[in-house]
């Protein structure tokens, strides 16, 4: 008797460390690369990394040029956000002048995470999706 009591505690215990692990996992779900990533790279990052203002030598238009990277090499480790500087320059602080975007405003918490996942899936990228610069901008300057 005293061991059944034990065991629906034990139970109860449980539940929410399972509770907890499923909320970790949901930072690993499948990213989409044109729903999710692309209207972050797209809003935040292409005005300065595209073939009329190619900063750094980096231009994120297609996935061949993303891929080749900028002038310190490929920017892009697949499988390895944490060896990817497209991913570490938006954990810079902004002191520090390679920190990305360069503007007060880092991304938010939510889209760093998006492009981390991505990193970690692979980063799929489906062929001939192609990277547009913000319309603001292109007016703006046209
Ligand atoms: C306002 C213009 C601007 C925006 C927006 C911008 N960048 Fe940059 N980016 C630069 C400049 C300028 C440099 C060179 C910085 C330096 O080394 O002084 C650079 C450098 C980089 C580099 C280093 C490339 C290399 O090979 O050394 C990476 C990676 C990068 N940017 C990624 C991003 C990402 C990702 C975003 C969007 C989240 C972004 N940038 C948004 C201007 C910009």
């Amino acid at each position: 008797m005293k061991q059944k009591w034990l065991l629906t505690l034990g139970a109860a215990a449980l539940l929410p460390a399972c509770v907890i692990l499923d909320v970790t996992q949901l930072s690993n779900e499948p990213v989409d690369f044109v729903a999710d990533v692309k209207p972050v790279l797209e809003s935040r990052c292409l005005e300065c990394h595209h073939s009329r203002y190619v900063f750094a030598g980096l231009n994120l238009e297609t996935k061949k040029l993303a891929m080749k990277g900028g002038r310190s090499g490929p920017v892009i480790v697949p499988e390895a956000p944490h060896q990817s500087l497209l991913y570490k320059v938006l954990l810079l602080g902004h002191e520090n002048p390679v920190a990305m975007p360069p503007t007060p405003e880092r991304l938010e918490r939510e889209q760093e995470q998006i492009i981390h996942d991505w990193i970690k899936q692979g980063a799929p990228w489906p062929e001939g999706v192609r990277l547009v610069p913000p319309q603001d901008w292109t007016k703006s300057r046209s």
